[in-house]
């Protein structure tokens, strides 16, 4: 749990957040699982195979023992092989939205897997109608405004990713907004951008927004493929960028948008901590980035969490915050009404928080 001062906690929680670094299915709590499982009658696997599928208690230890991306991405897996029917999707968005809403967000961009979903049989269309059920409800009750990002499993042949994004196309969901823009995740090494380069080029082609994961565990080479290769024009973790300066200051000079997720770097072994995380220095240099929690349910926190968590290790003023802020909103893919509405929340909140300065 975070160790923030009382003032310096409510400071954060006022602070108008946008998380564009969340995976959905990664929001799976173990006590959602098993629940789910039990209702749809899914066998997890059995405790002679894996003793932390004992209780949600036993999980919630597990996930505090991941040594890689590739450890942690195996339990993912299962874990979303609960979710079936289109209102699983809907439930699982929708708690989503309420605990993002608790921390401060005010508008989500939100990545889903549908080839971990058709792979197991459960249609694409089952699951984004859950998921924009659950946007519809959070936009009527909070107010919170979001999106989706489609994203291709990496590890998978690139024909699956090709025949997913045919399938988002023929139901019209790029050009009537269901899906805003296509990313890239899954185990990263040995499976680099370019091996999407065509999907990537169709989707620059269509106006289609483009993000990938890069630079998570892979070398700063994987950044520059992303961004050379597939023109993506948001890195997702990034933190390998810091190995080439040029690259850096290239990203900061095009204002790309990074969306660092310093909890889960932590547990997948990227850094041994959050203070190695390269956050002054991409202030101190002029990048753009967001602060999120990537799949909060295996990482030990939501957004807010992880905002405490920078903090902790970095004392940053609030003119640097504001910075994080206007960037979030900048590098967003909202439109500009939309932005502006958020502009001035932060500007409200700046000057209500002024004596931190
Ligand atoms: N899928 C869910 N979380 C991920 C992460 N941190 N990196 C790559 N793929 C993921
Ligand atoms: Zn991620």
């Amino acid at each position: 749990m975070c160790k923030c001062e009382a003032r310096t906690h409510q400071f954060l929680l006022e602070l108008p957040k946008c998380e564009h670094h969340l995976h959905i299915e990664g929001s799976l709590s173990p006590s959602l699982l098993f629940r789910l499982a039990k209702t749809n009658n899914i066998a997890l696997p059995s405790t002679e195979k894996d003793e932390s599928f004992a209780s949600p208690e036993a999980l919630e230890a597990r996930y505090e023992r991941f040594v890689s991306l590739n450890d942690f991405l195996d339990y993912y897996f299962i874990a979303m092989s609960v979710l079936i029917t289109s209102s699983d999707f809907e439930s699982l968005a929708y708690e989503y939205f309420t605990r993002a809403h608790k921390d401060g967000v005010h508008h989500a961009e939100i990545f889903f897997d549908p080839q971990a979903h058709t792979s197991r049989g459960v249609a694409y269309s089952t699951v984004v109608g859950g998921l924009v059920a659950g946007q519809e409800r959070a936009e009527r009750d909070y107010g919170l405004t979001s999106k989706l990002i489609l994203c291709f499993l990496r590890n998978l042949p690139v024909e699956s990713a090709d025949s997913t994004y045919k399938e988002a196309h023929a139901l019209g969901h790029f050009s009537n907004g269901t899906v805003a823009g296509i990313g890239l995740d899954s185990s990263e090494v040995g499976f680099p951008p370019e091996l999407f380069r065509e999907v990537y080029e169709s989707a620059a082609a269509a106006g289609i927004r483009r993000t990938a994961h890069a630079g998570e565990e892979g070398d700063h080479t994987y950044v520059s493929r992303a961004l050379d290769i597939c023109k993506t024009e948001r890195i997702d973790h990034g933190i390998r960028l810091v190995d080439d300066e040029a690259l850096l200051k290239r990203v900061a000079n095009d204002k790309t948008l990074v969306t660092l997720c310093p909890l889960s770097n932590v547990r997948l072994r990227c850094v041994t901590k959050v203070a190695e995380l390269p956050v002054r220095k991409f202030l101190d240099e002029g990048v753009r980035f967001s602060i999120n929690s990537d799949d909060p349910a295996y990482f030990g926190g939501y957004i807010l969490d992880n905002y405490c968590a920078v903090q902790e290790s970095f004392n940053l003023s609030l003119k640097d915050w504001k910075f994080i802020a206007e960037g979030s909103i900048e590098g967003s893919w909202c439109n500009e009404g939309r932005k502006k509405v958020l502009l001035e929340k932060v500007e409200a909140w700046a000057l209500a928080w002024k004596e931190m300065s």
